[in-house]
């Protein structure tokens, strides 16, 4: 490593890039510790400057790349770099996916874990989000939407994006169009629009008042742009429709579920149909009960009420009615029962798991720490876990196998591709 002199900023180094770490981000060596650099690929020679303290290491930026690495690609879309929504365009598709890939059995080495079986990574094709939340900002000058910069307060205005559905990208411009006049200047928002069977479901959560004439400017843009339902919030009190032109619906093992505003679904239909297969292919051949948690509208629920019955505890009460309200109007009525719980503060007890033939557990981000404790000391012998986050993931797979589970397989997902995040399904017996 070569040093140059002090230049305005922070100190400026000549370095290569030597790895990619688990955002990302490439990873040089400065002073012995860690340099994340956004936007580079290992063999990358590259001037950095050094901008700052990050975790154990230092964050910087690229001010010039003398060399590329041998994997570096043209990123398809041009808003990389400054947009946050993406994070790996600038790499070659087969070293990209090795990577991804890779990123489940590093988090689960680090915990001394090794599936039986480790099995390919799954892909999902960019432009096939059907559930996506842009921000939104206007300016004295203009509306801003898109995607904040990673480790930033500055938002990239985007006229296109390669990551979500046609139907979704053709909101862009309208969105801009019409929440010009209803956001106050410096005022922010954040748009959750979801792809449904029936349209586009949008939710606009901004803490502004709204007025009379806001109302009337968002209903003509549902209107125009033929949204299914367009509600808003300002993230206390219950969303307000503004415009209810058709229920917004997505089925779930046959069932037609009414979505609540903003409700979490998979991001992915054909994300959520490959975590749907491994789940089901887990399930033991004659099992009779199962217990979906952290079960969001039902995405679980309602294949596995196919075959057995099913209990499902989901914390956030609006996808719990609508997956209760769901299951009254299927056939299925007598096979769910469906329990409004906090999984970290009141987890399902050992013992009422006890008994059970299968557990499916699909927690948030964070996982499911308080949740797999009881799970961990319960008899049922087969244990699903779907996981968005490979590092809890793997600290909750420990408890399990401390528990006296093997980790019998594991599939990686790439549902979120050009980004750092990872989904997983894998299968644990005792
Ligand atoms: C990754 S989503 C999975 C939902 C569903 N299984 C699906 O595939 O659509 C995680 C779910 O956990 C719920 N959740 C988050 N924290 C929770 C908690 N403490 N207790 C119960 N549910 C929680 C969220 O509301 C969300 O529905």
């Amino acid at each position: 490593m070569r040093r140059k002199a002090r230049r305005g900023g922070g100190r400026q180094v000549e370095l290569t890039v030597e790895a990619l770490g688990a955002k990302g981000d490439g990873i040089a060596t400065v002073d012995g510790r860690p340099l994340f650099l956004a936007q580079t690929v290992p063999g990358d020679q590259v001037l950095a400057r050094v901008t700052g303290e990050r975790g154990g290491g230092f964050k910087g930026e690229v001010i010039e790349l003398l060399q590329p690495g041998p994997n570096r690609a043209d990123p398809p879309c041009p808003f990389f770099g400054p947009c946050g929504g993406c994070a790996l365009q600038h790499m070659e598709d087969g070293a990209y996916a090795a990577w991804k890939a890779e990123q489940l059995t590093i988090a689960l080495e680090r915990k001394g874990l090794q599936p039986e079986t480790l099995h390919p990574l799954r892909r999902v094709a960019p432009g096939s989000r059907r559930r996506i939340t842009w921000s939104a900002l206007r300016t004295a000058e203009k509306l801003l939407l898109g995607y904040y910069e990673r480790e930033s307060h500055q938002l990239a205005d985007i006229d296109s994006c390669l990551l979500v559905a046609p139907e979704l990208h053709a909101l862009i411009a309208p969105l801009h169009a019409a929440l010009q006049p209803v956001l106050e200047i410096r005022e922010q928002a954040r748009v959750t629009a979801t792809l449904c069977e029936t349209g586009v479901d949008v939710l606009i959560d901004s803490r502004q008042p709204l007025r009379l004439i806001d109302r009337e400017t968002l209903a003509a843009f549902a209107e125009e742009s033929d949204l299914a339902r367009l509600s808003w919030t300002d993230g206390q009190d219950e969303p307000t429709p503004l415009a209810f032109r058709r229920d917004p619906l997505l089925t779930f093992g046959g069932v037609p579920v009414l979505l609540p505003p903003g409700g979490f679904v998979q991001p992915t239909a054909e994300g959520e149909a490959i975590l749907v297969e491994l789940v089901m292919a887990a399930v033991p051949d004659g099992a009779e009960t199962a217990a979906d948690l952290f079960a969001g509208c039902g995405t679980f629920t309602f294949p596995l009420a196919e075959r057995m019955q099913v209990y499902a505890a989901e914390g956030a009460e609006d996808s719990l009615m609508a997956l209760e309200a769901a299951a009254r109007r299927s056939d299925r009525a007598g096979r769910v029962q469906a329990e409004p719980r906090d999984l970290a503060r009141f987890p399902v007890l050992a013992d009422e798991l006890s008994g059970g033939d299968v557990v499916v557990f699909d927690p948030p981000r964070n996982g499911a720490r308080e949740q797999v404790a009881e799970i961990a000391a319960c008899d049922v012998p087969t244990v699903i876990a779907v996981s968005c986050n490979p590092t809890t993931f793997a600290r909750d797979a420990r408890t399990l196998v401390d528990g006296g589970y093997r980790l019998k397989e594991a599939t990686p997902i790439d549902q979120f591709p050009w980004s750092g995040h990872l989904e997983l399904v894998a299968v644990f017996e005792r």
